[in-house]
């Protein structure tokens, strides 16, 4: 059964870099096709171009800045509890990893099962980790591209929501292959982010079933 919500899904974006996902997210939701508002931008990096990209969108964003846990045995949890303190005071109901260069731990990861995405560039259950475009082409790989999928303790290892495939071609090299793949990233991560919102993600077991968008036995939440 999905639910047609009237008011627009609470999203926060966690990234570390470029935010051309980011960017891909803000664009499908001026353009209507994703019901949805991005409450906070949030970085573990200074100087990531991802928060520069919320400020002139007017997003609230903010650094995280990691250093003053360094050294502590808890240091990634501590800061986790940091960064959930922000996703909780904004009313955050879905976040998205995007381009997001720290691994999660189990604060995040419980506070937001089936509730936090991630978008990589393979076919899960290949290649998880880093240089993975390179990869593929090292192996030999004809078909390479994205997955989004929820996150859980494991590295890229969540339940596979939506994916994307593209041709490897002889004359790859990995950022031509990578730019291919990425194209595909921003259709499909706007896409996975209205399917949330609109109630149709059903997570069994390792697998997400997405549940068909018809009228039929829709709920309409109301405000008033
Ligand atoms: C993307 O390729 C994404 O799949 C990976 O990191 C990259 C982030 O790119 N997780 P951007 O910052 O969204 O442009």
């Amino acid at each position: 059964m999905s639910i047609k919500r009237t008011d627009p899904l609470r999203v926060a974006v966690l990234a570390s870099g470029r935010g051309s996902n980011l960017q891909a997210v803000i664009d499908a939701i001026e353009a209507g096709t994703v019901q949805a508002k991005i409450v906070a931008v949030i970085s573990n990096k200074k100087e990531a171009p991802a928060l520069a990209r919320a400020g002139r969108y007017g997003l609230s964003a903010f650094f995280i800045d990691p250093k003053p846990y360094a050294g502590r045995l808890d240091s990634r949890e501590a800061y986790d509890r940091e960064l959930l303190d922000v996703l909780k005071h904004h009313d955050v109901e879905l976040v998205l990893l995007a381009g997001y260069m720290k691994i999660v731990t189990a604060v995040l990861v419980e506070a937001f099962m089936n509730r936090m995405m991630n978008i990589h560039p393979s076919l899960l259950p290949s290649f998880p980790g880093l240089d993975v475009q390179k990869k593929a082409i090292e192996w030999g790989c004809k078909l390479a591209g994205c997955t989004v999928h929820f996150v859980t303790e494991g590295v890229d290892e969540g339940p596979i929501i939506i994916q994307a495939a593209v041709p490897i071609l002889d004359a790859d090299s990995p950022d031509t292959l990578a730019a291919r793949i990425l194209e595909q990233e921003h259709k499909i991560y706007p896409r996975a982010v209205q399917l949330f919102a609109e109630g149709r993600l059903r997570v069994e077991g390792r697998r997400v079933v997405i549940e068909a968008g018809t009228p039929k036995g829709e709920v309409v939440i109301s405000q008033s």
